[in-house]
């Protein structure tokens, strides 16, 4: 038996992700859940920004953003980023958070988050209350210490301990143990399918 939820958004995990947005001057920080890699050819990712959040003015302007994803250590940073309005406060100043510059785009990447990217906008879509951005990839950074070329990723994701988010039960939760490899782990299934 099954009990229906209803038309839920309870997806989990999710990423939570430290955004950034306006310029060096202005720079702003918004915690978004709803973030998503949209396709791999062109690189690009989705966000989704209520539209009534002062960030979404912020990315309109300059047409670009950072996404940066934060380790688990870091957790009550990203929540005041996701508290706190950027129209009365310095989110930079606030958590302590340095800016660095960006290669490609004009908002700066979190030093203290140990993997960005860099992304220009190239759609919009209105969806009721919330505005769903794609950003095409341009760059991507990763902590130097994170650094190990035996990983597929050319980083250990244990190194970064990424934060996690359960959105539905507002919890934050770090990543468990490695089970097995994508696109590998379903062989052995394969295998037992007797063919025709
Ligand atoms: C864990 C977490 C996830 C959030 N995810 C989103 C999201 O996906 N989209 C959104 O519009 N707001 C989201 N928010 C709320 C914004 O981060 C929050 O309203 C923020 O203060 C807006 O900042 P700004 O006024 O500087 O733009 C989230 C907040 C938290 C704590």
């Amino acid at each position: 038996m099954k009990k229906q939820l209803g038309p839920s958004d309870a997806i989990f995990p999710v990423p939570a992700a430290l955004i950034v947005c306006g310029t060096n001057e202005n720079a702003n920080i918004i915690t978004l859940a709803w973030v998503g890699i949209a396709s791999s050819t062109p690189p690009t990712i989705g966000i989704s920004v209520r539209q009534s959040r002062y960030s979404l003015g912020l990315i309109r302007n300059t047409g670009e953003f950072s996404v940066n994803f934060p380790g688990a250590s870091i957790f009550k940073e990203v929540d005041y980023c996701g508290i706190t309005t950027g129209r009365r406060r310095n989110k930079f100043k606030d958590t302590g958070f340095t800016p660095m510059a960006s290669r490609k785009i004009k908002p700066p990447i979190i030093k203290e988050c140990p993997y960005n990217i860099e992304c220009r906008v190239s759609q919009e879509i209105i969806l009721g209350d919330y505005v769903h951005i794609l950003g095409e990839i341009f760059e991507s950074h990763v902590d130097e210490d994170k650094v190990d070329t035996s990983k597929r990723a050319g980083f250990d994701v244990l190194k970064i301990n990424p934060l996690v988010y359960f959105a539905e039960a507002r919890e934050y939760w770090s990543v468990g143990e490695k089970l097995g490899y994508g696109f590998n782990a379903g062989k052995d299934i394969k295998k037992k399918i007797k063919k025709p």
